[in-house]
């Protein structure tokens, strides 16, 4: 298993100590900006002393360069959908095989203090990775481990929670979608990004999930406004809001250096802080 490591000490200790009890799941078709928007939120709120968690549950794990890790402590990382020993030491019943029988609910409840790390500002980051089961919907080990890990991180912990996820939300299961208080579909002004997030919304509202509104990202000309409007319009999906493309936010991903640290005044981050504020007054 993995050590654990704690890269950035917490100078803020007794700051970061506003609590707020909200659970944010940020999704969208593959390059929409999920990842800039979720690592910039969970930065801005830290920045205000929230205690935020922030848990990268997207195949491509790449929340930690945006949260502001550094390159050898991202090597270190390994996404716990991929830690095959500590889902076996999970799952296993002893004497029994895999196949034949698991635990369905697995002991989680100190993954967040074995694995959660510890990024600028004092955010704290989760890489939970997601597994693949083909759209069979089968439950194998690693699913139930995921699944209940979640669970725990949506409904029993008290911080600010955001997810990094992808546009496939099944991991989230029916009872555990109730406890996300909104999910943010992240869209470019585009038609497949808006038909994805039109599917997202089916499939959230089919788990129960109905506070659900749209962010449109990487937004240039009043024309591409425009037409975010009318199709979200169209899907009856609102628009919570709008961040403008930033070629400073493309040229930090170039250089691996968190948009945040890179360009904190940029348009971009302003939208970002903006958004915010929206957050935490939902
Ligand atoms: N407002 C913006 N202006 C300019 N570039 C942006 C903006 N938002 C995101 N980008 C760039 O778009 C690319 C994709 O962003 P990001 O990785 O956040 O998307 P994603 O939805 O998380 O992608 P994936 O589906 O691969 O996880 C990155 O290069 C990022 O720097
Ligand atoms: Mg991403």
């Amino acid at each position: 298993m993995p050590t654990k490591f704690k890269p950035y000490a917490l100078k803020n200790q007794e700051k970061l100590s506003v609590w707020r009890k909200m659970k944010l799941a940020i999704t969208g078709k593959g390059g929409v900006g999920k990842t800039f928007i979720a690592g910039t939120l969970a930065r801005l709120l830290a920045k205000e002393s929230y205690k935020v968690l922030a848990v990268d549950a997207d195949p491509n794990t790449n929340l930690a360069y945006t949260l502001g890790f550094k390159e050898e402590e991202i090597e270190k990382i390994v996404p716990l959908a991929l830690n095959r020993e500590l889902i076996t030491e999970r799952t296993e019943i002893p004497g029994l095989h895999p196949e034949v029988a698991f635990r369905l609910f697995p002991k989680v409840e100190d993954i967040f203090d074995l694995f959660g790390i510890r990024g600028p500002d004092g955010a704290m980051l989760l890489v939970m990775g997601t597994v693949r089961d083909g759209g069979s919907g089968c439950l194998c080990p690693a699913h139930a481990f995921l699944r209940t890990l979640l669970h725990h991180l949506l409904v029993e912990r008290d911080e600010f929670v955001i997810l990094d996820m992808e546009a496939g939300i099944e991991h989230l299961g029916r009872g555990t979608a109730k406890n996300v208080d909104v999910m943010l579909v992240a869209i470019e002004p585009n038609f497949k990004a808006i038909e994805t997030a039109q599917r997202i919304k089916k499939l959230a509202s089919d788990l129960g999930l109905h506070r659900f509104a749209a962010l449109a990202n990487k937004i240039s000309t009043e024309e591409e406004k425009k037409f975010v409007d009318v199709e979200l319009e169209k899907y009856n999906i609102p628009l919570l809001g709008v961040i403008p493309f930033d070629k400073q936010i493309a040229y930090a991903d170039m250089i691996k250096v968190a948009p945040i640290d890179y360009a904190p005044l940029s348009p971009a981050i302003e939208a970002v802080n903006r958004l915010k504020d929206k957050i935490l007054h939902i």
